[in-house]
C-alpha cells in the first residue's frame, strides 16, 4: 500500500461483519437491513453494503433513490429501500433499478401511480408491480403517514396492488429513542397500524420498526426485520454503554499526521482567540485536521488525539484545516501518526469521546467528514 495520506479514514470491512454478525446472531431470525444512507455514516456507502450483505444482511437501506441508484451502479442487486422523497421524486429511475420505495404518504403513492399511468409505463408497470413499504408516523413526527391517512393509504395501495402496479412488501416505521416506555407506545400504535393494513386486503411480508437501539434493548420490537446502522459500524446507541460492552468493534479509524513541532515558554497563548495557554514549556504538535475536513470545532480545548502511544488533548481553537495538540513535556516527530479516533481496544479515543467534547453524538462525528479524506478499507 502507497505511504498514507495526510488525511485518512481506514474502515475495517471485518469490524462491519463482525458487527452484523453479532448483532444479526442477537436478534436471532428477523432479516437484517444494513442502513448505508449518508455514504454509509461516512464509511463509504459500496464496500459498507458489499461487507454487510457478505455478513448475512438480507436489506440495504438509503434515504434517498440518488444513493439507491449509487449502490445499482456500482453492481449491488441486492434489495434496496429508499424512503425519502423530493416533492418531484424519481420514482421512474427507482422502478427502472428495481429499487424498494418507502411510500409515506397518500401523494406519494399517487405519485407513484401516476408515473406508472404513463403511456408506456403502463406496461411496464404492469409487467412487473412497484415494491413498496409504506411508512407510518407512529409518534416520532417526521415522515410517514399519520393516522388521519391511513384508512385512504391502505385502500389505495390496495387497489393498486389489485391493478398489478405494486407490491406492498413491507409497512414500516421509526421509533423516537425517547426510552423504552415511548418506544412501546410507538409498537402498539404499530401494531394497530398493520392490523388496519390487513383488513384493507394487504399482506406485507415485512413488518420494520426497529433500529440498532431497540433492536438491542427491545426483542418485542424487532418483527420481521431490523434496520442497522450505528451497530454495524460498531458505535453505541446507547450513552450508558459503550461498544465493547455491546461486542461491537467501531471499523473507522480516523487519523492525520504531525506536520510541525515546536517547544514553547510557559504562557504562549495557541490559535484563534488565545482561548488556551501553557502553563507550562510545552511541546506542541501541529496537526493537519480541521473544520473543513468535519473535526467539530466544539472539541476545541480537549478533544483526545493520540500521538506517540500516548493521548493528549487539543490545545486551543480548532482551525479550518489544522488543530494544536499540547504534549507537555513529551515529544513528538514530524511525520507522527495523529489518530483522533478509532477502536479503544487498540489504545485510540473512542469517536464517543469527541462527540461528548462536542457535545454531539457519534452518529454525527463520523458521518460529518470533509472531501479531503482518502478512505481505505482493510478487508
Ligand atoms: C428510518 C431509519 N431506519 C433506521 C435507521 C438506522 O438507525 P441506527 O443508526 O440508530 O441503527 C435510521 C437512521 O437514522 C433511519 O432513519
Amino acid at each position: 500500500m502507497s505511504a498514507p495520506p495526510l488525511r485518512l479514514v481506514t474502515v475495517d470491512l471485518a469490524a462491519v461483519r463482525h458487527n452484523i454478525y453479532t448483532l444479526g446472531t442477537l436478534v436471532d431470525g428477523p432479516h437484517v437491513m444494513a442502513v448505508v444512507k449518508a455514504n454509509a455514516y461516512g464509511h463509504g456507502a459500496v464496500p459498507v453494503a458489499k461487507a454487510a450483505l457478505a455478513a448475512g444482511a438480507t436489506y440495504l437501506g438509503v434515504a434517498d433513490v440518488t444513493e439507491a441508484l449509487e449502490l445499482r451502479a456500482a453492481g449491488i442487486t441486492a434489495p434496496i429501500l429508499a424512503w425519502l422523497h423530493d416533492a418531484e421524486p424519481n420514482f421512474d429511475a427507482a422502478y427502472d433499478a428495481e429499487i424498494d420505495l418507502g411510500i409515506s404518504s397518500v401523494e406519494q403513492l399517487q405519485s407513484l401511480s401516476r408515473t406508472s399511468a404513463r403511456g408506456e409505463n403502463t406496461i411496464r408497470f404492469n409487467s412487473r408491480a412497484a415494491v413498496v413499504h409504506l411508512k407510518i408516523d407512529t409518534g416520532l413526527g417526521r415522515n410517514g403517514a399519520l393516522d388521519s391517512q391511513w384508512e385512504e393509504l391502505f385502500e389505495l395501495a390496495e387497489q393498486r396492488e389489485g391493478e398489478g402496479l405494486i407490491t406492498v412488501r413491507g409497512i414500516f416505521s421509526h421509533l423516537s429513542n425517547t426510552s423504552d416506555e415511548e418506544d412501546v407506545k410507538q409498537l402498539a400504535v404499530f401494531n394497530g397500524a398493520v392490523a388496519m393494513a390487513r383488513e384493507a386486503g394487504l399482506n406485507p411480508e415485512f413488518r420494520h420498526l426497529a433500529s440498532t437501539a431497540a433492536a438491542i434493548r427491545l426483542p418485542e420490537t424487532r418483527l420481521d426485520m431490523v434496520r442497522i446502522g450505528i451497530g454495524m459500524y460498531g458505535l453505541s446507541p446507547f450513552f450508558l454503554q459503550s461498544s465493547a460492552e455491546l461486542g461491537l468493534r467501531p471499523a473507522m479509524t480516523l487519523e492525520s499526521r504531525v506536520i510541525a513541532v515546536k517547544t514553547v515558554p510557559a504562557d504562549t497563548g495557541v490559535s484563534y482567540g488565545y482561548s488556551y495557554r501553557t502553563e507550562r514549556e510545552s511541546t506542541l504538535a501541529l496537526v493537519a485536521l480541521g473544520y473543513a475536513d468535519g473535526i467539530p470545532r466544539r472539541g476545541s480545548n480537549g478533544a483526545p488525539v493520540f500521538i506517540g502511544g500516548k493521548t493528549y488533548r487539543v490545545a486551543g481553537r480548532i482551525a479550518m484545516d489544522q488543530l494544536v495538540v499540547d504534549l507537555g513535556s513529551d515529544t513528538a516527530e514530524v511525520g507522527d501518526r495523529a489518530v483522533l479516533f478509532g477502536d479503544p481496544a487498540l489504545g485510540f479515543p473512542a469517536a464517543d469521546d469527541w462527540a461528548s467534547a462536542a457535545d454531539t453524538i457519534n452518529y454525527e462525528i463520523v458521518t460529518r467528514l470533509g472531501d479531503r479524506f482518502e478512505r481505505r478499507y482493510q478487508s
